[in-house]
């Protein structure tokens, strides 16, 4: 407890601090590498493995954050295109210019606003844990328990990395085990190779689905705002913010989630 809850606590005031902040999304993209540069197309960062944020249908895109950016660039008279990258690339494509905005299910932390503007949110996230069915982890505290020695899984640079790094620092285990995707880290779960994998709760229901065994605890991690990021003082960052704003308000980014995410 005492350790962890510290790192919670820290978290949770970071959030408090934040409240809410935006993001958009597209879907039919044009081949960023052409895209990217003309100065009247929506370029989007992302990293596509991440459903039903993004992930591929095939060879498309898709996901509630590509359609919402896709809208965005409509509204903005704009054409969109996507470009797939590490998650830990998406903020340094940012703030360089390569690419106009970063909306990968990105969760607005203290952190990335020293590097990064952020959108309002659009949607809310939850750190999740996902276990065998038969674990001997039942809650969140027992990750970070007095002599606890679990093995983590988490998706490289992702919040679940941080947070769990930070509260394995305080507690004195250095026990994370870094993935390129989430799926990578879910995989090492079912071959025993980690005990847990810390992920946001849809990409989560989505992994427990595809895999036999798996459950998610009941007690969540950290909740979290998803947001929009931009270079720092973007021009793009007011119109993306006001084209967002008109979808929530139109009632079309609540029926693009609903699309992905059925209500339970
Ligand atoms: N919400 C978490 C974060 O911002 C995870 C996002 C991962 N997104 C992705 N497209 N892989 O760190």
């Amino acid at each position: 407890m005492k350790k962890f809850m510290k790192g919670l606590l820290a978290t949770t005031m970071v959030f408090a601090m934040m409240t809410s902040l935006v993001g958009c999304g597209g879907s039919e993209e044009a081949p960023a590498e052409e895209a990217a540069g003309t100065e009247n197309t929506l370029v989007m960062a992302t990293n596509a493995a991440f459903p039903p944020y993004e992930y591929y249908e095939g060879e498309e895109i898709v996901g509630i954050d590509a359609e919402i950016a896709k809208a965005i660039a409509d509204k903005l008279g704009m054409d969109f295109a996507i470009e797939d990258m590490e998650f830990d690339a998406i903020i340094p494509a940012v703030t360089s210019g390569k690419v106009s905005m970063g909306m990968a299910g990105m969760t607005v932390t203290e952190e990335r606003m020293q590097s990064v503007d952020f959108s309002d949110s659009y949607a809310k996230g939850v750190q999740v844990v996902i276990v065998k069915e038969d674990s001997a982890i039942t809650s969140v505290d027992d990750l970070f328990a007095e002599g606890a020695s679990h093995m983590i899984g988490v998706q490289t640079g992702t919040t679940g990395d941080l947070y769990t790094t930070w509260d394995l620092e305080d507690a004195g285990l250095a026990k994370v085990e870094r993935f390129n995707k989430g799926a990578d880290a879910v995989l090492a779960l079912t071959q025993d190779k980690v005990d847990c994998v810390v992920i946001d709760n849809e990409p989560a229901k989505e992994f427990v689905a595809a895999n036999e065994g798996l459950k998610i605890l009941e007690t969540a991690y950290a909740e979290e705002d998803y947001a929009i990021c931009f270079a720092k003082d973007s021009e793009l960052t007011a119109q993306v913010n006001g084209a967002l704003q008109e979808l929530i308000a139109d009632g079309t980014v609540q029926a693009i989630i609903d699309k992905y995410i059925s209500a339970e």
